[in-house]
């Protein structure tokens, strides 16, 4: 548990040091692969922490990667997503003939992920790679699996590491879930 400014109490589910060491794993996952030229796609706003330490991890492990970010918005209120995926900001750099590695916080639904892959695929990127913070099982209503997930997450909703519910918790260093009270 760890209390936060406000009194709310925050349960931690991966720590910064269980985030950490399990990034440099994914980056040797991903520097395996061979990569030519990869382009890091982060999915804002919910991964750009993920990916600001997964791109040094992949520096670490012999990496050059360009990074480029796009806003996509499911149409959350709330803890619901409503299913429709819409650009909220384009991307700058051009995916045609780029072998992309697409980074987005959890993966649930899939209609993330899935809009991501049709949207690159349709602009002429040549390989797609998609890594995950965290992957909820059981939860898929498209059929989409991600390359590289760094941790399994809990059937519950959670916050911290770039995540938030309504704008905030996104400050936390490690990956918790909001204790009702
Ligand atoms: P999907 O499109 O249903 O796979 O949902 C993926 C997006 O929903 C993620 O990029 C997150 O932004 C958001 N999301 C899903 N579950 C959670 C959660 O537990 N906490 C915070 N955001 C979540
Ligand atoms: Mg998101």
């Amino acid at each position: 548990m760890s209390d936060l400014a406000g009194g709310k109490r925050v349960e931690v589910i991966y720590s910064a040091e269980d985030i950490s060491s399990r990034l440099d794993e994914l980056a040797r996952e991903i520097a395996a692969k061979g990569i030519e030229r990869p382009l890091v796609i982060a999915i804002l706003k919910g991964s750009f922490v993920f990916a600001a330490d997964l791109i040094r991890a992949m520096y670490r492990h012999g990496l050059a990667p360009e990074i480029d970010f796009l806003t996509l918005s499911s149409y959350r209120r709330g803890q619901q997503s409503s299913g429709q995926v819409t650009i909220l900001r384009d991307l700058d750099l051009d995916v045609r003939n780029r072998n992309v590695v697409v980074i987005d916080d959890i993966l649930e639904s899939g209609r993330t992920l899935a809009f991501a892959k049709d949207l690159l695929s349709a602009r002429g990127a040549a390989t797609i790679y998609t890594c995950v913070l965290l992957e909820k099982k059981g939860a898929r209503a498209v059929n989409v699996e991600a390359d590289f997930c760094a941790f399994e997450c809990p059937p519950l909703f959670v916050v911290g590491y770039g995540m938030d519910v309504s704008h905030r918790y996104r400050e936390l260093p490690f990956v918790g879930h909001v204790a009702q009270r």
